[in-house]
């Protein structure tokens, strides 16, 4: 696949793997692969939005940052996808609990992610589309998590463009509808991926509950987050 440049990701010559992690923080996409892979080469800088390619286990792998919200993971995905190859895209990032029952530091895996984004409408269908995860990957990271001992939640996600909500309330009707957690980009890359035909997961830590309030410290962040790419990373074949 293609290594010249595009309007935001200018790898030099360095390969990008079909498979590869996404968190928002391009801080961490350096902290993954620095941690966690071998082999490792820079295949992005632009705007800081760091991107490497190495191995894990002998197989290829890389990792980028994505930003936050839609927009943003949405133009980067699009250009993994079309101008690089890219056929497995794995979010890995932080979300907001909106259930009882969940705890700080629980893996939610987004089966499907329902948005309040108007990203979706550019592909035209006359309803609603339901922007779902791969069940392969899905059933992997499942199957993975549980391995690992991992307190988990499967379901539907919100992926919001709204972080600071002026209505209150806003979240209610999708906790009524059982929406597990809110974050603010699978909606945008489950879209991306369905429109060509590729594959994508969601996998987050619950980073702080929106019913009790209860908030991590980030120093478990960073732990708890170690516990998600590794369930990433077994993904990687
Ligand atoms: N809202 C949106 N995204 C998030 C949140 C939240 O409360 N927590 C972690 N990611």
């Amino acid at each position: 696949m293609s290594t010249s440049s595009t309007a935001h990701i200018d790898p030099k010559g360095v390969e990008i793997a079909e498979t590869i992690l996404l968190p928002g923080d391009p801080l961490r996409a350096k902290f993954i692969a620095e941690t966690y892979l071998d082999d490792v080469r820079q295949f992005n800088e632009v705007r800081n939005m760091l991107g490497f390619t190495g191995t894990y286990r002998g197989a290829p792998v890389s990792v980028m940052g994505t930003g936050m919200g839609i927009p943003s993971i949405s133009l980067y995905t699009y250009e993994l996808i079309h101008f690089f190859g890219v056929k497995n895209l794995i979010r890995v990032g932080s979300c907001g609990a909106l259930q009882e029952g969940m705890e700080l530091y629980d893996v939610v895996l987004a089966q499907g992610a329902s948005t309040d984004s108007a990203y979706v409408q550019q592909f035209g269908v006359r309803g609603t589309f339901a922007p779902l995860s791969s069940f392969r990957l899905l059933e992997a990271a499942a199957r993975a998590a549980d391995a690992l001992g991992q307190r988990t939640h499967v379901g539907n996600v919100l992926s919001s463009d709204v972080f600071y909500n002026a209505d209150a309330a806003a979240l209610d009707p999708w906790r009524r509808l059982g929406i597990l957690a809110v974050e603010m980009e699978s909606a945008g890359l489950f879209a991306n991926a369905a429109a060509a035909g590729v594959d994508a997961l969601g996998i987050f830590t619950v980073s702080d509950h929106l019913l009790t309030h209860a908030q991590t410290t980030p120093l478990e962040r960073q732990t708890a987050f170690n516990g998600m790419v590794e369930i990433a990373l077994e993904l990687v074949r």
